[in-house]
């Protein structure tokens, strides 16, 4: 493995970044997972912390999903889902994550009998008490899973609706490969009536046409992964003129196996391409690390250097749902970070 420069992993480590790409139940770490199963008395298949973590070794998307979904069958109660963001947020402070944008599975509740109250409860009082104790600002992106169908996408953006003032957009994530956009264009067209943002998630594993298509049906802002764009020039020419941001997840692929190494990641190409890219931990309890790890990983990997992080921080802020004013204000904060450092 690559050695970084110490000066530019300090550097790293503090420069002030938005976060796109989280999903909160994938920041649950085993610790809490048995703590809560605990707490709730849900039984787990596995006898304690250490045998589930060795169970995170993935060979792709679903084997990943199998274990992502049984770990969130912890998630009861409001404490619950407070507990697990509260300590999503602190490690985002440890990483100078100024800003995160948090995606939230509410069918993966729901489907349990949880009631959609109890995730927003839990998850708006984490987001109070972040910004209030760590500074950090954050706001809710809730997905659709896309192995379920249109009508249960439905019902859910019908439970949404009395909270639209605490949701910014709609995702959409699970199994990617045979559940491709247009699956879910009439839903997507619902929410932007409701004023919702919109992103999803296409080119992880899928081919670009699902990239197209999320453009194209979904009329998404942002993609979601997206780093199969490079096998259609065309569509990179199109992402790059449109300007639309690609949330890149660096460790997610390594373990989920789109890239065998990350020396082989093609996110240095992405960046020499002038796509909008930028850094995520995408399920940082079961990839192997939270935001600074994987911009160390990276840049150890694929030497890159000072003006690429810079680039990925202000990508961030320029590709996330909050204000212009907002926007200038974090990357005022960057600019303030690189005089000093
Ligand atoms: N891809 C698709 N669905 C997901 C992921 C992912 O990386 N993480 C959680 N749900
Ligand atoms: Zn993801």
């Amino acid at each position: 493995m690559n050695t970084l420069d110490p000066a530019l992993e300090k550097f790293l480590r503090g420069l002030p970044k938005a976060e796109l790409h989280i999903h909160i139940e994938g920041s649950l770490e085993p610790e809490l997972i048995f703590a809560l199963a605990q707490r709730n008395g849900v039984k787990l298949d596995y006898p304690d912390v250490d045998s589930l973590r060795a169970a995170y070794a993935f060979s792709d998307l679903q084997s990943f999903l199998d274990i992502y979904y049984a770990g969130a069958s912890v998630l009861l109660k409001p404490a619950d889902f407070h507990d697990m963001a509260y300590a999503y947020f602190e490690r985002a402070r440890a990483d100078n994550v100024i800003h995160a944008e948090l995606f939230f599975d509410p069918q993966t509740h729901t489907e349990r009998g949880v009631p959609f109250a109890a995730v927003m409860e839990g998850l708006k009082s984490a987001q109070v008490k972040a910004k209030a104790e760590l500074g950090v600002d954050s706001e809710l992106i809730m997905c659709f899973l896309r192995h379920l169908d249109e009508d249960a996408a439905f019902e859910t953006l019908e439970l949404a609706k009395p909270y639209l003032d605490d949701i910014i957009g709609v995702g959409l994530d699970s199994a990617e490969v045979g559940n491709p956009p247009e699956k879910f264009e009439r839903v997507y067209a619902a929410a932007r009536e409701l004023g919702l943002r919109s992103v999803a998630h296409a080119g992880e594993e899928g081919p670009p046409s699902y990239i197209h298509g999320a453009l194209d049906a979904l009329k998404v802002e942002r993609i979601d992964h997206g780093v199969q764009s490079l096998k259609d020039p065309a569509l990179v020419e199109r992402l790059v003129r449109e300007q639309i941001p690609l949330t890149v997840c660096p460790l997610s692929n390594i373990k989920l196996c789109v890239f065998k190494q990350m020396a082989d990641h093609n996110l240095r190409e992405l960046l020499d391409a002038g796509l909008v890219a930028t850094i995520n931990s995408d399920d940082p309890a079961y990839f192997g690390g939270y935001m600074n790890q994987n911009f160390v990983e990276t840049f150890a990997a694929l030497g890159l250097n000072r003006e690429h992080a810079i680039t990925l921080a202000e990508n961030s802020f320029r590709g996330s749902f909050v204000s212009a004013e907002r926007k200038a204000g974090y990357l005022a904060q960057v600019e303030a970070y690189c005089a000093a450092n």
